[in-house]
């Protein structure tokens, strides 16, 4: 018994032993601090180029903030609030929600969404709707479909309508209906065109489905710093630029790259 745990022992001993300095002498801080995991809400690891939370800006690109506070992650675009509610490094697609549409077809102010076309685009499954408000019935003629209420029990007398891209839009909003308003939304495609049509389609859960937004943040550097055995950062002494943290400094795009700095 006794001699056979000696041996396990020994190399447990000489395995401390091996590894022990290297930790102790990892030289690269950064390195370290943006290998570890960081939860953020509901999902259990972030990835580059996000960061919020606890995970450090420097270990993500500093457009890509998640608010890591409520159930679900959010992200602000061009001053529109995004639930977050997946994110796939592979593809470095982000699939979300508009915050204000999140359980609610009618919100209480209405924008327009735009893109900060250099970090975003909408993924090519996303689809657009128009969503209009107010509407009152103004000629007689063929029955109006996809309309919505605001509430269960509405008091006012006007309704919303639903118009997707395999729909006849404008010329049926002109012609039978009166809208005061109208708002662009992206929603999923898949889920757009098993609303079309569909007499028991909910407006309300395809909003909720998200659609995917591409992002762009030195995506190939940062595959190929991955590839190299690096993680992804932003160089804070070169603000705004990418950098390549590895286990014995920084460098410009992959551990095998032009060496910026040592490591601290
Ligand atoms: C994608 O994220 C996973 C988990 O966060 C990580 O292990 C992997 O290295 C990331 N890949 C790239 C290319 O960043
Ligand atoms: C993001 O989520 C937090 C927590 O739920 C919330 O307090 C905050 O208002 C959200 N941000 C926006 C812009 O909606
Ligand atoms: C909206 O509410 C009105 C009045 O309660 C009701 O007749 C109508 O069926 C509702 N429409 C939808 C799409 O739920
Ligand atoms: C639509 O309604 C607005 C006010 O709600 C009114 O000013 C306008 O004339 C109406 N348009 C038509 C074509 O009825
Ligand atoms: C959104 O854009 C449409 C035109 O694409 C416009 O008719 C509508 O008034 C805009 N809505 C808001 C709230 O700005
Ligand atoms: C119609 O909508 C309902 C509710 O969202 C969904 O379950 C059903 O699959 C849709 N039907 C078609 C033909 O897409
Ligand atoms: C549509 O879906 C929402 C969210 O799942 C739900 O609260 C609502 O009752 C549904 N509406 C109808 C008319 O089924
Ligand atoms: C779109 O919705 C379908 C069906 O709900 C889902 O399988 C697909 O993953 C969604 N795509 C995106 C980009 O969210
Ligand atoms: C990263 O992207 C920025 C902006 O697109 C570009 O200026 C820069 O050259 C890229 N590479 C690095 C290593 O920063």
């Amino acid at each position: 018994m006794h001699l056979q745990i000696f041996p396990t022992f020994c190399v447990f001993m000489i395995i401390n032993f091996i590894h022990f300095p290297i930790l102790l002498g990892a030289d690269n801080e950064l390195y370290t601090n943006c290998s570890r995991l960081y939860p953020c809400a509901n999902i259990p690891d972030i990835p580059y180029p996000f960061w919020g939370g606890d995970k450090p800006e420097y270990c993500g690109n500093p457009i890509f903030e998640l608010n890591c506070q409520g159930e679900a992650p959010n992200i602000t675009i061009d001053s529109r609030p995004y639930r977050v509610l997946s994110i796939n490094n592979a593809t470095f697609t982000l699939n979300v929600a508009q915050e204000e549409f999140w359980n609610n077809n009618c919100p209480a102010e209405l924008h327009n969404a735009t893109l900060d076309a250099t970090h975003f685009q909408y993924a090519p499954t996303t689809e657009e709707l128009m969503l209009y408000y107010g509407c009152r019935v103004i000629a007689t003629g063929s029955p109006i479909p996809n309309q919505f209420n605001c509430s269960e029990n509405q008091i006012i007398d006007t309704f919303g309508i639903y118009v997707t891209a395999n729909l006849p839009s404008t010329a049926l909003i002109t012609s039978n209906v009166n809208c005061s308003n109208g708002v662009s939304v992206r929603v999923n495609q898949t889920a757009a065109e098993a609303l079309a049509g569909n007499a028991s389609g909910n407006i309300t859960q395809v909003l909720n489905s998200g659609f995917g937004l591409v992002w762009e943040a030195n995506n190939t550097d940062c595959q190929s710093c991955v590839g190299s055995g690096g993680r992804c950062g932003t160089d804070s002494t070169r603000p705004g630029s990418f950098v390549c943290y590895c286990s014995d400094g920084s460098y410009l795009t992959s551990c095998n790259s032009i060496k910026i700095s040592s490591g601290r």
